[in-house]
């Protein structure tokens, strides 16, 4: 057995290490947990496990000697440009496959303000991570076990036994749907392959840029319109349409395949309202859920799409701040099955992340329960179809984000401030708002959102800015916890439509009036020196 030696090194604390809402977005340092105490350490094949997967190795993954993992370190660039001059970020989750909450992170933020000295086990030698197989060490504190094991198959049996892989196959390999899936060159390539084409049947060709890169091929890998432009322009909904007829479901994943984008035939379906479909459809399609859901919950921000299905069909409710790690807890205490975010997260108590495969798998097993006998015959329902039915049946909610990336953080400060400053005058806030438009309803409540987890009663504060308006319309303003370059201000606007001969318009047409008074209000402009979001979602 080759044995390795323990250095304690002298450092110094290095400023600016407060995780945001995810995890840490720095460049970090590796290989020290063979120094510090750990005594196996698990590494995916090649270095590559999502997200997700991570979540569902924690909680079920037993190791040959029997040990269960007690966290893990997940080093990526998420939905962030990554590779050398990019970035690069260390994301750390509990022994319950979660994100770590607040109460350690702040924790490992005060260490890094003190820390005066490092451990590192320096002449480890490299394992070959291409290899599965198990390499055993000796340290000072006895063995040391490296295990290299396959990416995909712990994830895959998870899967199997959530969703009904044989019904979803009839789908995909039927010649009546047609399928295409962009992993923008992350992490969910490879679990595409395996699952989509070999587990379930659908073409090769239906993949696209499946092949994981450590710099993501250069591009920008968030699931979204702007930034998954092949996907889009295939599906039908970009200037530069392909001739050809587009594939009838498309969807598109993040770096490390969390986030998903669910789109239809020239349609694209809002991650809000993608959860709220999932959750109204779930027992009927899902075998998972066939007993029932325990709750429902989402983020702030996100559309109420989800607490109107929660609320015809009589289910407990959360609205928490935004991050994941705020559904874990209510995960834990079985409270929560099913949740989403509006930063195209989607996810359920199968693990603790959001899985952006999963989501897929959902709409796929809602798809195919809903075309069971149309495959032979009859039409093919379509995500469109689906999304329109449910908007007649609980009203729409009409939404869009507009983000402002790369803001000088004074500045986005400063409007932030501004904005909470004005809510202590509702009288002036409504004269404001009434001189900017007068076809929009009136604030009658603004205020920061302020979380109480009702499992440990742990509270968060300022976690965004709110004005609520009569007739159900928000606007919400958040400065984003994810970014790695200066700030990003968030704006989401909402506005529900009960009435079903008014649930077909163009979202940025109808969202207009509100988009204007959330610019003018907020004086964008003059804070930001922007005269335009650099992403609309
Ligand atoms: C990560 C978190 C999500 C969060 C998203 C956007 O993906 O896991 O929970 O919604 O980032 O966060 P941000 O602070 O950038 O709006
Ligand atoms: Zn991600």
């Amino acid at each position: 057995m080759v044995m390795f030696n323990v250095t304690r090194k002298e450092t110094a604390p290095i400023d600016g290490q407060k995780p945001g809402t995810s995890g840490l977005r720095k460049k970090i340092i590796t290989k020290m947990a063979a120094a510090n105490g750990v005594r196996r350490v698990w590494i995916g094949q090649n270095g590559l496990l999502s997200t997700p997967a991570v979540s569902a190795v924690i909680r079920e993954r037993v190791g040959s000697d029997g040990s269960k993992a007690t966290g893990a370190f997940i080093l990526t660039a998420s939905h962030n440009p990554g590779g050398p001059s990019e970035d690069f970020g260390i994301k750390y989750n509990m022994d319950n496959g979660g994100p770590a909450p607040e109460g350690i992170t702040d924790k490992i933020y005060e260490n890094t303000k003190t820390i005066k000295e490092y451990s590192i086990a320096e002449d480890l030698p490299d394992v070959d991570i291409s290899a599965v197989g198990v390499t055993s060490f000796g340290g000072p504190e006895g063995q040391f076990d490296v295990e290299v094991f396959d990416s995909a198959s712990d994830y895959v049996k998870l899967m199997k036994s959530i969703f009904d892989f044989e019904l979803i196959r009839k789908l995909l390999s039927s010649p009546k749907f047609t399928f295409c899936y962009d992993a923008l060159h992350g992490v969910a390539g490879a679990y595409a392959k395996r699952i989509f084409v070999e587990e379930l049947g659908a073409q090769e060709s239906s993949l696209l840029n499946c092949t994981p890169k450590e710099d993501f091929g250069g591009g920008h890998p968030d699931p979204n319109l702007t930034y998954a432009k092949e996907l889009v322009a295939r599906m039908g909904l970009s200037k530069s349409n392909t001739q050809d007829e587009p594939p009838e479901f498309g969807a598109a994943a993040d770096g490390d395949a969390d986030r998903n984008m669910i789109l239809g035939k020239r349609f694209f379906v809002t991650p809000s309202d993608s959860v709220a479909i999932i959750a109204a459809n779930a027992v009927e399609s899902i075998p998972y859920f066939s007993a029932g859901l325990k709750g429902v919950a989402r983020s702030m921000p996100t559309s109420a799409a989800l607490d109107v299905v929660a609320k015809n069909l009589n289910l407990k409710f959360f609205e928490v701040p935004t991050g994941w790690k705020f559904f874990g807890n209510l995960m834990d205490a079985g409270l929560c099955s099913i949740c989403g975010e509006e930063s195209f997260g989607t996810g359920s108590d199968h693990i603790r992340e959001k899985d952006g495969i999963w989501a897929v798998l959902a709409w796929l097993s809602i798809l195919a329960h809903k075309n069971k006998e149309n495959l032979d015959g009859g039409k093919l329902v379509t995500v469109e179809d689906i999304v329109r039915k449910h908007w007649a049946t609980y009203g729409r909610h009409y939404y869009t984000r507009y983000d402002y990336e790369n803001v000088d953080a004074g500045a986005a400060k400063e409007l932030m401030a501004n904005l909470v400053k004005m809510q202590s005058s509702l009288p002036e806030v409504n004269d404001i708002v009434k001189g900017i438009r007068s076809d929009v309803s009136k604030v009658v409540n603004a205020d920061e959102f302020e979380y109480k987890d009702p499992v440990d009663g742990s509270i968060s504060k300022h976690q965004g800015i709110r004005y609520l308006f009569e007739d159900g319309s928000r606007l919400v303003f958040r400065l984003s916890g994810t970014g790695s370059e200066g700030a990003t201000i968030r704006l989401y606007i909402e506005q529900y439509e009960k009435d079903p001969s008014k649930i077909g318009r163009d979202s940025q047409e109808a969202l207009a009036p509100l988009v204007e008074v959330a610019l003018k209000l907020s004086k964008m402009e003059q804070f930001t020196g922007r005269s335009a979001p650099t992403v609309i979602t």
